[in-house]
């Protein structure tokens, strides 16, 4: 038995080093670290999700752009913004770098990649993106339907921070998450839940399913050794309580009662897709469910992680909470309601919120995207086939390219007038949330519509405050290391102004 090991790990290793060397000869991959590290790296990704800090370490050695070879596969990391837009938006590059790499997540889970997020870049992916985008556009930038479901709901969660300004300790955390599952349902099926059970059970539903999809979809283990699922141990857990979350999300959503209605009204993305699935055979009951997964986990996790990061920097400075709200009574005042037209005259508070996104980069390596054919850039090789990351966390928390990013300051923002600056300045191109090109994220207005009326709303009416509360750290290096960061929790007090 013994013999067979020592003849198995050695075959391993003399495979591993005729790869290695395979390549040598011709032009020179990105650099990266030695192959004795590249199992070391490969080892720890194996046992921990924390690709981004791994990353950044590494972009400290070798720059803009490394390559990892593992096992026999190469993942090229891009740490810049200018290479992120040079690869997948330039006309040289765009239209072999934007497909995306096999996912266990996505065979597995998400029937066989049929979600948007990890089709290829083709005729069926362009026609899914255009339908999801015009469902987004009816209820996106500055359109008075999306105020108004997006208002609806704010003024529920208003109401019940207004019956706990005498506690000593506020959920805020559960609080934001209720509201924006409430919309993301509303946005999917054009109907407020009934009552507080359906909402509960609503609630469980897509908190479960994501729970899965955060921690397996950039889950390295299942990606390199989608066997361990017939293993005991947690990659089996993890793919058996995937299965069952994503079943009983489904069941929500097209269960028979559900399905009826939506076909008959055509509200919502699920209303959207039925109809247009009456004329398209090409929108067939496993595209309905891929976008329908789709959207649950890409629209609902990333807005909280993002307003669970805001309302913790509201915690640790009041002094710019204080800002945002002097800046509230004077453009909008205390007694209507803020709207998307706002926007245009509240530079601080703008500046705070896309500071809040740099300083805990909540999405810290992009979706995956993997090149078609072999390219050549700047004097480096990318094979066929190979994965390339966009370190998020690094293009925008390094002090390559922002003066002291382990600081929140809003004013890097604003220009000498106090007024935010111009998307094309330095600053601002650099910051990349939302990715680039043809895979930038088709959610990106719906998100930043609903993170400014959640925040304009709530300090316009509430302080929050510490008060004895423990705070999550500050410092998003220590948050959990899944796919959407977040803090572990937001308690506080909450009181009327
Ligand atoms: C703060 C909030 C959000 C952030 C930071 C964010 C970030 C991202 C990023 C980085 C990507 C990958 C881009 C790439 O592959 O190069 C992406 C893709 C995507 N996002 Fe978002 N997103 C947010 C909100 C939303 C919302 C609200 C929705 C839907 C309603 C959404 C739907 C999607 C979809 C479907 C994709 C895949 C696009 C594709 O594969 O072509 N996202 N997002």
């Amino acid at each position: 038995m013994s013999l067979l090991l020592i003849l198995a790990v050695v075959l391993l290793v003399a495979y591993l080093t005729i790869n290695w060397f395979k390549d040598q000869p011709k032009t020179p991959l990105p650099p990266g670290p030695s192959f004795l590290e590249c199992l070391q790296i490969t080892w720890r990704m194996l046992r921990k999700n924390d690709t981004h800090l791994i990353a950044e370490d590494l972009r400290k050695r070798y720059g803009e752009i490394f390559n990892i070879r593992l096992f026999s596969s190469n993942l090229v990391f891009l740490n810049s913004s200018r290479l992120m837009r040079k690869l997948f938006a330039s006309g040289q590059y765009r239209d072999v770098t934007n497909d995306r790499p096999w996912t266990f997540f996505g065979e597995h889970i998400c029937y066989d990649c049929r979600m948007m997020v990890s089709r290829n870049y083709n005729q069926m992916f362009v026609k899914v993106r255009k339908l999801i985008h015009g469902t987004i556009k009816l209820y996106g930038d500055g359109i008075k339907v999306f105020e108004d479901m997006v208002n609806g709901e704010i003024k529920i969660l208003q109401k019940e921070l207004e019956n706990s300004t005498l506690r000593a300790s506020f959920d805020l955390d559960n609080a934001l998450k209720v509201s924006l599952i409430r919309v993301i349902h509303i946005f999917l099926t054009n109907e407020r839940p009934t009552d507080s059970k359906e909402c509960k059970y609503i609630c469980e539903t897509i908190v479960n399913y994501d729970h899965s999809d955060n921690e397996m979809y950039n889950s390295f283990l299942l990606n390199t050794c989608p066997w361990v699922r017939f293993l005991p141990g947690r990659g089996r857990q993890l793919y058996k309580g995937a299965l069952e979350a994503r079943d009983r999300l489904i069941n929500l959503y097209r269960n028979p009662s559900i399905a009826k209605r939506m076909e008959s009204s055509g509200g919502g993305l699920l209303g959207k897709l039925l109809n247009e699935a009456e004329h398209d055979k090409d929108i067939d009951e496993t595209t309905i469910k891929g976008v329908l997964v789709d959207m649950v986990s890409a629209g609902y996790l990333t807005t909280k992680g993002a307003l669970s990061g805001f309302f913790l920097l509201m915690l640790y400075y009041p002094e710019i909470q204080r800002r945002i709200q002097e800046e509230i009574d004077d453009n909008i005042g205390g007694d209507r309601e803020p709207s998307l037209d706002d926007r245009s005259v509240m530079h601080y508070t703008n500046a705070a919120i896309l500071e809040c996104l740099r300083f805990t980069s909540h999405v810290p390596i992009g979706i995956p995207h993997v090149a078609r054919v072999e390219i050549d850039v700047e004097g480096m090789r990318i094979p066929a086939n190979t994965t390339m990351l966009t370190n998020y966390w690094s293009a925008n928390r390094s002090d390559e390219y922002w003066d002291k990013p382990n600081v929140f300051t809003p004013e890097r923002f604003l220009d000498g007038d106090g007024k935010l600056l111009p998307s094309e300045h330095i600053l601002r191109s650099q910051l990349i949330l939302f990715g680039v090109g043809r895979r930038q994220c088709v959610g990106e207005s719906f998100a930043k519509s609903r993170i400014f009326l959640y925040v304009t709303s709530l300090l316009q009416k509430f302080d929050f405050l510490p008060g004895d509360n423990e705070l999550a750290p500050l410092d998003s290096t220590t948050w959990k290391a899944d796919t959407v960061m977040q803090p572990d929790f937001l308690n506080c007090i909450v009181r009327m102004r």
